[in-house]
């Protein structure tokens, strides 16, 4: 973060004594920062999770965590499933990566969100937990277009009276993983949090965009997960054969009207 030049400038102000208002902006200043300082203190505060054990979660046994992948997602993961209790059906999915996939950088944070599964499952009404790893299962992280690490939040409604489907809501939450905690992750359903993300409702939306309408994310998601297994060096030999059948197309023109523009005079 970088301090505003303002800010920086002040103390030479202050040795300086000569603008009538400086206390006036001095004050703001102060004022400014402690209101900041006491609203960041009012959110850790109303952070707060209850702890596990007080709370009783050391009795309460851990909800299970579905291994997310493509063969199972959509008996797993599924608008209006025979299976589901009535009412919505609320999913949380923590995508994680390895190597490749996160940079080798997802550790902390998947750390975080298995310490958090016995915090949501203290919770009266806890939703269903899964984990998606994209260095594994990196098919349906790009039919679904996410990224590791990130929370998945899934609304999934009953059907209808008349059969129909109401649509499903869709969050992509991302985390930071240098800095995420399991009460941050749990506090996504603890809290609400989870409200503070926008619904996805674009191209990539699992259920109810236009490539999942088609049943093409998945196909489209073998066909990006396969580019993406090509070694760089190859798309690079690729790219410059291609580019060397350009240019050498395009030798040929211009050759031929070099006498045109040596004829135009430069003045
Ligand atoms: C990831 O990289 C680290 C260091 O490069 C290596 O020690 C580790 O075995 C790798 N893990 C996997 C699953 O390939
Ligand atoms: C998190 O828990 C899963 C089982 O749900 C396990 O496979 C994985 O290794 C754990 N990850 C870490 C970083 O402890
Ligand atoms: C994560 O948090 C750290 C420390 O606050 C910050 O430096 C970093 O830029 C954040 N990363 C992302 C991706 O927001």
């Amino acid at each position: 973060m970088r301090a505003s030049p303002l800010i920086l400038a002040l103390p030479a102000l202050a040795t300086a004594q000569q603008i009538p208002f400086l206390d006036e902006i001095k004050g703001f200043f102060q004022k400014a920062s402690s209101s900041i300082s006491s609203a960041v203190q009012s959110a850790t505060e109303s952070a707060s999770i209850p702890d596990p054990v007080a709370s009783g979660a050391a009795k309460i046994a851990s909800l299970k965590v579905d291994r997310l992948t493509v063969d199972n997602h959509n008996t797993l993961i599924q608008p209006g499933s025979p299976n589901a209790e009535p009412g919505i059906e609320t999913w949380l999915v923590f995508v994680t990566g390895g190597n490749k996939t996160c940079y080798g950088m997802c550790n902390k944070a998947e750390t975080a969100f298995n310490e958090s599964v016995p915090l949501i499952s203290a919770s009266p009404k806890p939703p269903k937990l899964a984990l998606l790893n994209c260095e594994t299962d990196g098919v349906l992280c790009h039919a679904w277009a996410v990224n590791p690490p990130s929370v998945l939040h899934f609304q999934l409604p009953q059907p209808l009276a008349d059969q129909s489907t109401p649509s499903s809501t869709f969050r992509s939450i991302k985390v930071n993983r240098t800095t995420i905690t399991a009460p941050e992750i749990a506090a996504v359903h603890l809290q609400d949090k989870y409200l503070e993300t926008e619904p996805y409702e674009g191209f990539w939306h699992p259920f109810d965009g236009p490539l999942a309408k088609a049943g093409l994310s998945i196909p489209v998601g073998y066909a990006i997960w396969g580019f993406s297994q090509v070694p760089s060096w190859a798309i690079m030999i690729g790219v410059s054969m291609l580019s060397r059948t350009f240019m050498s197309r395009r030798a040929a023109p211009p050759a031929a009207n070099r006498p045109a523009e040596g004829a135009t005079p430069a003045q």
